[in-house]
């Protein structure tokens, strides 16, 4: 994008403004945030900007009023100190003048975004004279705003959030010396455990925690009662285990636990040694000895990346381990690197967004990026840079 005189010209930027909502409103303005410096330059150019976003995962084709874009709207026009108003007729029709923005409406209510179709992706094209990508957290999704409007519009590039998470999620894997430590937990054991191994190339200590956690100590033996893992990839995660040896890699598994019976802010918890778990036992959280051994490992790493809590956080008799963990990474001296939904959460819970490095807006596109997969929103504008003909891709 710095790279394009861009005055006079018709942008459409395709932004990452999924945020979470509470009550009608923008319960979590990060996202909106991070978009702020490329619609300010393309505002400053001076630009005329259609802004385009999805929110949530409607059914496709289909409008629900719980996920219109219209708080984000709002919010993205007290952020600016200028109105930034929905666009809720068709896409094809939005326009703006030079110098204003103007936010379309859910893309994901019309019918063929996600799946590329190429009739809403010339749709799309024709409303502009460049394309800018700015929303590095759908880069893993190619869908005719992602990607196929890339294929057809008249120029193409990344926005400014877009390279900037493209340099700083290169940094952790490009820098060298001293030891890199991955930390990896959360619920979502399927997406996660394909990413681990290609970490485990790349990092000397993998820690995990949540439900990844508990597959690997089923893995290895340990009963974990009734604590979220997958059962289904317990074999899938002891032949890891094996793997992660010839890597080179060290795993380390938390050796005690934060049980109770229920997930609320009242559960009266047992703190038991891994060995002692079992029979009705949910683990929600690390205990205090895998916690402390954690901020030793981090105080003593060159660089650290972070995704995923280590127990459910959002209910305080949970969230020690996490909490540790957060502030292990701010006080490090390490490089860090942090990313994902509840990663963020968790960041601006504990208040430890200033020591980390950097925090990426992705989820599941810093997870597929940090396990080395190309993402197809990146791959079509590399395509287009090198003048490579565009691949329609799945
Ligand atoms: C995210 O929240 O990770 C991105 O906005 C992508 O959303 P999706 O998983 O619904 O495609």
């Amino acid at each position: 994008m710095r790279e394009l005189d861009l005055a006079g010209r018709r942008l459409l930027v395709r932004a990452d403004l999924n945020v979470p909502l509470r009550d009608g409103r923008v319960a979590d303005d990060q996202r909106i945030r991070a978009s702020l410096p490329t619609v300010r330059a393309a505002l400053r150019a001076p630009s005329a900007v259609v802004l385009v976003s999805h929110l949530g995962r409607p059914r496709e084709g289909v409008r629900d009023a719980r996920l219109s874009l219209r708080p984000v709207a709002e919010r993205l026009s007290q952020l600016l100190g200028d109105e930034v108003p929905l666009h809720d007729g068709a896409p094809g029709d939005a326009r703006a003048a030079t110098g204003r923005a103007v936010l379309c409406e859910n893309i994901r209510f019309q019918r063929g975004e996600c799946s590329d179709d190429d009739s809403l992706a010339r749709t799309l094209a024709a409303l502009c004279d460049v394309f800018v990508m700015d929303a590095f957290g759908c880069a893993h999704r190619a869908h005719a705003s992602t990607h196929g409007v890339a294929r057809h519009a008249a120029g193409a590039c990344a926005g400014l959030l877009m390279s900037r998470e493209i340099e700083n999620l290169g940094k952790f894997f490009a820098a060298a010396g001293g030891p890199a430590v991955a930390v990896v937990g959360g619920a979502k054991v399927s997406g996660k455990l394909p990413v681990l191994e290609s970490l485990a190339r790349r990092v000397d200590t993998l820690i995990v925690g949540g439900g990844i956690a508990n597959t690997f100590l089923a893995a290895r033996g340990f009963d974990v009662g009734r604590s979220l893992h997958d059962k289904d990839l317990v074999p899938e995660a002891r032949a890891l285990c094996e793997r992660l040896d010839e890597h080179g890699c060290k795993l380390l598994l938390p050796c005690d636990a934060v049980c109770a019976d229920e997930l609320s802010d009242t559960a009266p918890v047992r703190v038991k040694n891994l060995d002692a778990v079992g029979g009705g036992d949910r683990i929600l959280d690390i205990g205090p000895a895998s916690a402390a051994r954690i901020e030793q490992v981090i105080a003593g790493a060159a660089r650290v990346l972070w995704n995923g809590p280590l127990g459910a956080f959002e209910h305080e008799p949970f969230a020690a381990g996490t909490r540790r963990l957060a502030g292990a990474v701010a006080r490090s001296a390490a490089w860090s690197l942090a990313g994902g939904g509840d990663t963020l959460a968790a960041i601006a819970r504990f208040g430890v967004g200033g020591g980390i490095s950097f925090v990426s807006t992705g989820g599941g596109a810093f997870l597929e990026f940090i396990g080395g997969r190309a993402l197809p929103a990146i791959e079509i504008l590399r395509q287009r840079k090198e003048n490579r003909p565009p691949e329609k891709m799945q």
